[in-house]
């Protein structure tokens, strides 16, 4: 089912977090080029198109409604990082009035839709491509955590040598949204000014600085922990998203359920599902997720071997030798925010015995998190 040549493509929540990402990258990676974008608004449909895109416009040259159905529907391909109100109102209503276009969304709502595929296409091309030849119409990406870990560590899955996993995840404010970041970034200098002159004079004592942060931290105010509800900056936060009831947080839910999606596995699949169960951490970094995690192989692999199938998985993947000096120099949020590069080092077995494997990978979950399986399920599209 190919789409015309310079298809009409619908473009929601362009202004936001991930949406600025997707439109730098997609400009960087000249996908205009092959398009006829056409930007939508839920707050000024009728106005003129602001300057960060309007160098990407061809005809359309103001916003529309994303409220507008017609307009949406008019659409080839609708691309949306709107978010998930955005889809549970216009995505029923468009497919109830018989739009047949690809819907590419950013939003978890549709991701486990038995009809829709979650895109990874460095890890899932052949799910993909099975999905488009069966006429799938629907194209998500998937959670940030999880295809930031099967960038890295995809392979091994590939591979089939995967009883089990485990992750515990270290992940950064931006998953949180982008007031979550600023949040962050307000604590941190709170705290910093609550202890300032202390820290100027190096004859004062640590514990005393120590104290008074403990103390500024503990009366933070609920404005200074509206969005993560307790202090995040000098502390950690072991949820992430909603309580399932059963112990479990969604985060961590997804981590199972989607990685499964993603490989095709499960019964949906008519194959066993991957056991895979983890602890999601909130930790203070700004836009990288970071995971160590612990594998149970199938059976007994050479480490080397590992090594070299991460490391040719795909060219993104970087993989960075179990030492202290390139662990610390390569294998850190700071070092891998703003790329496409995902690191996977302290690859060693463990003394647990020669079929557990650890391992530590770093994503910018705005980036292989977030944005570019967007992009690149358009591309796979125009390719067709
Ligand atoms: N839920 C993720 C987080 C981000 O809170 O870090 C989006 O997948």
């Amino acid at each position: 089912m190919a789409i015309p040549s310079n298809p009409r493509v619908g473009l929601v929540g362009w202004r936001g977090m991930v949406g600025s990402v997707l439109m730098q990258r997609m400009a960087a990676e000249g996908d205009f080029a092959h398009i006829e974008p056409v930007f939508f608004s839920t707050s000024n449909a009728g106005g003129a198109l602001p300057a960060t895109i309007a160098g990407y416009a061809k005809n359309e040259r103001s916003l529309l409604a994303a409220s507008d159905l017609k307009a949406l529907a008019a659409c080839d391909v609708i691309l949306t990082c709107q978010g998930s109100d955005f889809t549970k109102q216009a995505y029923p209503a468009l497919r109830a009035a018989g739009w047949k276009g690809f819907w590419i969304d950013a939003a978890k709502t549709l991701r486990m839709n038995d009809d829709a595929v979650i895109v990874l296409d460095p890890v899932n091309m052949p799910v993909v491509k099975d999905a488009l030849a069966r006429g799938v119409r629907d194209y998500v990406g998937g959670n940030c955590t999880v295809s930031c870990m099967l960038m890295g560590v995809g392979a091994l899955f590939k591979a089939d040598l995967v009883e089990w996993m485990t992750a515990t995840t270290y992940q950064a404010a931006s998953g949180g949204g982008a007031q979550h970041m600023r949040e962050l970034l307000m604590q941190m200098g709170t705290l910093h000014a609550s202890v300032s002159s202390l820290l100027d004079d190096p004859a004062s004592a640590i514990l005393e600085i120590d104290r008074l942060v403990a103390e500024r931290q503990r009366a933070l105010t609920p404005e200074e922990t509206k969005n993560f509800m307790v202090p995040l900056a000098g502390s950690l936060i072991p949820w992430i998203d909603v309580d399932r009831d059963d112990g479990t947080s969604l985060e961590e839910w997804k981590g199972s359920v989607e990685t499964n999606k993603i490989l095709g596995r499960g019964p949906g699949f008519g194959c066993e599902a991957t056991p895979i169960d983890s602890i999601c951490v909130r930790v203070g970094a700004m836009r990288c997720h970071s995971q160590s995690l612990t594998i149970k192989l199938k059976r007994d692999v050479p480490l080397a071997d590992i090594e070299q199938m991460i490391a040719a998985d795909n060219e993104w993947v970087r993989f960075v030798p179990n030492t202290r000096e390139a662990t610390i120099r390569e294998l850190t949020p700071v070092a891998v925010t703003g790329t496409l590069q995902i690191p996977v080092g302290r690859v060693r077995k463990l003394t647990l015995g020669s079929t557990y494997l650890g391992a530590f990978t770093i994503g910018d979950q705005l980036l292989w998190g977030a944005a570019e399986p967007l992009r690149r399920m358009l591309r796979i599209l125009l390719e067709q």
